[in-house]
């Protein structure tokens, strides 16, 4: 959470930047860095709304929700409610009604995917909560991230990776997402990933895999052709995807060639190439590379 609140302090020069958090620590049961990235996304929404300045707060909180306010989604219990709320532009009925929607956005063409609140909000049910919108024209905008406090015992942490030590030697390896129009391929590449722990989701597009992004919270590997029906090519669906999933590397299986791919990426170390056709030996090595590059 620093990480986000420099990130704010810098956001422009107009726009106040308050942090209300309670002095002890609330614990929830949820991937760290999806939280952090879910409550950046807000911030950056919160930015956008303020084109001429204004006040952005993030305020922690514990609630309870009793019987009567229970739901399905949001059953009866204490939760840790964080607010992030704006003095902007706020939100007509008709931008608020599809503000969740993959793909909805107002903002211009290239400046935004509309997979942010999306994928906030698929971030918070995977983690058994819920996000909500409260917004008023003209005054501003609130989006609250409710998740519910872990009331267990403090698992043992594995030095550095934020994962519970029971976790850790668990069989999972995180989650992969496989593109490929040919089923055979993406099969192949499935079995071969779930072999070596791996939970794997397949799509034959890219439109189809965007669609899943908000659903894989801990989404750590995307294996994708290039050549893909449908408009959107790999490159692009890679790039949307890493500026989703911070951290997120990519591996292109392909024949085409190594330079119809951005080189920034390869050279951070996030992006391997695979050429077409390949052994599923040569496709485990590429993964473990990939991987195992920090
Ligand atoms: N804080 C806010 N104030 C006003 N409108 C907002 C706010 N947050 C989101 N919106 C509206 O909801 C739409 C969808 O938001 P979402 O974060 O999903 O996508 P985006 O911001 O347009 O694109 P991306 O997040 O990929 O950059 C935005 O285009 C905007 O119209
Ligand atoms: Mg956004």
């Amino acid at each position: 959470m620093a990480m986000v609140c420099n990130l704010c302090r810098t956001l422009t020069p107009r726009i106040e930047f308050q942090l209300l958090a309670p002095a002890t620590a609330l614990l929830c049961l949820c991937d760290a860095h999806q939280l952090e990235n879910a409550v950046l996304n807000l911030c950056i929404n919160a930015r956008d709304a303020m084109p001429r300045g204004g006040r952005l707060r993030i305020e922690v909180s514990e609630v309870k929700i009793a019987a009567q306010q229970a739901t399905a989604v949001l059953p009866e219990g204490d939760y840790a409610q964080i607010r992030v709320t704006d003095t902007g532009l706020g939100m007509p009925g008709s931008v608020l009604q599809r503000a969740f929607d993959p793909f909805f956005t107002t903002k211009p063409r290239g400046a935004g995917t509309g997979l942010g609140l999306s994928m906030v909000q698929g971030f918070a049910r995977q983690s058994a909560g819920e996000a909500q919108i409260d917004s008023v024209v003209g005054q501003g905008t609130t989006v609250s991230l409710l998740l519910p406090v872990y009331q267990g015992v403090l698992p043992a942490v594995v030095p550095g990776t934020g994962v519970a030590a029971n976790d850790a030697g668990s069989s999972s390896q995180g989650a992969v997402l496989v593109v490929d129009d040919e089923a055979g391929i993406r099969d192949h590449v499935g079995e071969a990933l779930q072999d070596i722990g791996y939970l794997v989701t397949e799509a034959a597009t890219a439109t189809e895999a965007l669609r899943l992004l908000p659903e894989l919270a801990t989404l750590r590997l995307l294996i994708t052709d290039i050549g893909l029906p449908g408009g959107i090519g790999g490159d692009e669906l890679a790039s949307l995807a890493m500026q989703k999933c911070p951290g997120l590397k990519v591996l292109f299986i392909s024949g085409f060639s190594e330079n119809s791919v951005p080189t920034a990426a390869f050279e951070e170390g996030r992006v391997h190439w695979l050429p077409k056709p390949f052994a599923m030996s040569e496709l485990k090595t590429a993964i473990d590379q990939l991987v195992g590059e920090a």
